[in-house]
């Protein structure tokens, strides 16, 4: 939710910060501030409500002494409305020790009890729970003179989900970093170090990183960087290469990350697929983990996610029953261990993340792994923390996904799936090897085949210019077309503010139908009238039904499907692709509807009011 950053370098610290600040924004951007120590040891705050445009403008305004170390914060509200009280860093009581934190201390209010028990003279400036640590670790700092171990003992009081940082006036040249169950990276430059929630925050500035694992403590100064566990005992750390450049984070000329996002979605599915299709068999050298015989003896697959990845979820479904015959469940990330599930050793959860770092995702894959099942993940994020958390890795090849509203990473996440939902077929023989290489060469096919529905822009901008009245949106879609009528809901909702649903055409007659008035804007995903089992012929009776009622209909069809043209007020087309192949071109349209009926409205697309990108709390 938060982003985070810290670092101890040159002198020019207040740039680097607000430079990883102005690549976090996309975290949380309720309030923006900094502290940085200059170099006679002062310790400087600034901090303000509103983006983060806010407190640069106020920083050029009126200027703040520079320094070699200093920590950046960028907040998504949890504790407090968004003011500059509550906007990070927080002081302690002696106003030497600044302090940042993502996350959710759930005992603060116990603690800031004791506290005052202890020190009744406290005041309390905010309605933070963050107040509270920064207290704490203030006293702490001043009974053992040493910044780790005073983060230390603090940390071993807190409940719940928290990345801090944290620098004291008396330690120039020291930022100290705790984490648990809460992002948080090391940046490994040449007489410079960094902390952020993610690369993004130092990936202008080297392409050297290191994880830190759970309930670990990171102090970082310009020459080294020490991880221990929170016991202080030395832990071993792992180094990786960013593999995305600084400039796959930047818009490079586009309107929005939005807008340069979507356009990016043939490339998302592209670079995923890169290297792991070979003479016609899916190869993943990464899930060696999984071998062919954890993959026969699975009797159950569940695959979780939320939001967006909770569709692409759905889509792994119906490609892993078909192909690889095997039951999947779909569900909730954050309804799943609320419910006693099943799971054994012969259970796969699969999550799906872009960040990597949704708590929701995070807390139900350890739950399953605690009760014995093996753990998959599929994940944009290089360094983050659902994949540590897994016994196997897939990595959908995206590039950074800066506006908060998901697009390219869906397309991404239904190719690894189905990649992965190949590679099952393969070692379950539930498809035969030339079945496999069939299916592999339309997915293959599907970037060149998304280039072309991209090329649709101008009329679906069109459409949306004329809907910028309109107060509601249904979608409808079946089958495979079901998640996409959803997502379509979802993309519209979030960054247009326009109430939608989605629903499955065949629920209609259950229910929606009674929504459907004069003018009422359906778009229909319409099923191809080529497939073997198709469903096209009840979606157009579907169409029927609700023009009959003055719906106006807006149809994403496959090219030269003649059947919804007498019933459709606009067609999208969109290239021939076979059922499961379909709603990965469909789910462009929608993309771009979303897109453009925000933006003609005036909207931020890429930072929705009351939104974040990451959602590191429960
Ligand atoms: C929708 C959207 C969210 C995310 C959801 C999961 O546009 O962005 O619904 O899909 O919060 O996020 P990740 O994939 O990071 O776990």
């Amino acid at each position: 939710m938060c982003g985070i950053v810290g670092y101890v370098g040159s002198d020019q610290s207040i740039e680097v910060l607000l430079g990883g600040l102005r690549r976090l924004e996309y975290r949380g951007y309720d309030s923006a501030g900094i502290a940085v120590i200059d170099p006679e040891g002062e310790l400087h705050t600034r901090k303000r409500a509103g983006k983060l445009q806010v407190l640069v403008d106020d920083l050029e305004a009126t200027g703040l002494p520079n320094g070699s170390t200093g920590i950046g914060h960028t907040r998504w509200a949890t504790h407090g409305g968004p003011n500059d009280q509550n906007a990070h860093p927080h002081l302690g009581d002696d106003g030497k020790l600044a302090l940042i934190h993502n996350g959710i201390i759930e005992n603060f209010a116990e603690l800031k009890a004791e506290l005052l028990a202890e020190h009744p003279e406290t005041v309390f400036t905010s309605e933070t729970d963050t107040e509270v640590a920064a207290l704490l670790v203030g006293f702490e700092y001043r009974k053992t003179g040493d910044l780790p171990q005073a983060l230390l003992n603090v940390v071993a009081r807190l409940h719940g989900a928290f990345t801090l940082l944290v620098l004291h006036r008396d330690q120039p040249g020291v930022v100290v970093g705790a984490r648990r169950n809460s992002p948080l990276v090391i940046g490994l430059g040449d007489g410079e170090n960094f902390l952020g929630s993610d690369v993004a925050a130092f990936v202008e500035h080297t392409h050297r990183a290191m994880e830190i694992g759970q309930d670990q403590v990171v102090t970082i100064r310009k020459d080294s960087v020490v991880v221990t566990d929170f016991d202080g005992l030395p832990v071993e750390t792992r180094e990786f290469e960013v593999e995305w450049d600084a400039s796959a984070a930047e818009k490079g000329g586009w309107s929005s990350f939005m807008a340069k996002e979507i356009s990016e979605e043939p490339a998302a599915v592209a670079n995923t697929l890169i290297g792991r299709i070979v003479d016609g068999a899916v190869h993943l050298p990464e899930l060696e983990s999984l071998s062919g015989e954890i993959l026969r003896d699975l009797d159950r697959i569940v695959i979780i996610g939320c939001g967006t990845a909770a569709y692409s979820a759905m889509l792994g479904k119906y490609a892993i029953e078909k192909w690889a015959r095997i039951p999947v469940d779909v569900e909730l990330s954050h309804e799943f261990r609320y419910r006693d599930p099943v799971i054994n050793s012969r259970t796969l959860l699969v999550s799906i993340s872009q960040s990597g770092e949704t708590m929701d995702t995070l807390m139900a894959v350890k739950y399953a792994r605690s009760l014995g099942a093996r753990t998959l993940s599929i994940c944009n994020t290089q360094g983050s923390t659902i994949p540590r958390e897994s016994d196997a890795v897939l990595y959908t090849h995206a590039g950074p996904e800066v506006a908060v509203a998901s697009t390219k990473a869906f397309v991404a996440q239904v190719a690894a799936i189905y990649l992965f939902a190949l590679r099952l077929a393969g070692a379950r023989s539930t498809l035969t090897p030339s079945e496999v290489s069939g299916l592999l060469s339309e997915l293959a096919a599907l970037p060149a085949q998304l280039d072309v529905v991209l090329e649709e822009q101008d009329a679906i901008k069109q459409l949306a210019g004329w809907m910028t009245d309109t107060r509601s949106v249904i979608f409808l879609g079946r089958h495979a077309g079901y998640p996409i009528a959803m997502e379509g809901a979802l993309k519209l909702k979030e960054v247009a503010y326009i109430h939608s649903e989605g629903f499955a055409a065949g629920e209609l007659k259950h229910g929606p139908i009674a929504l459907i008035e004069p003018g009422q804007p359906v778009f229909v995903i319409v099923p191809s009238p080529r497939a073997k089992d198709s469903l096209h012929k009840k979606v157009v009776s579907n169409i029927q039904e609700i023009r009959a009622r003055g719906a106006r209909i807006l149809a994403i069809a496959e090219q030269g499907d003649a059947a919804v043209l007498p019933y459709a007020d606009v067609v999208i087309p969109i290239p021939l692709a076979s059922t499961l192949f379909e709603p990965v071109l469909a789910v462009v349209p929608l993309h771009i509807f979303a897109l453009e009926l925000a933006s003609a409205k005036g909207l931020d697309v890429d930072q929705p009011r009351n939104l974040a990108k990451s959602v590191t709390v429960e």
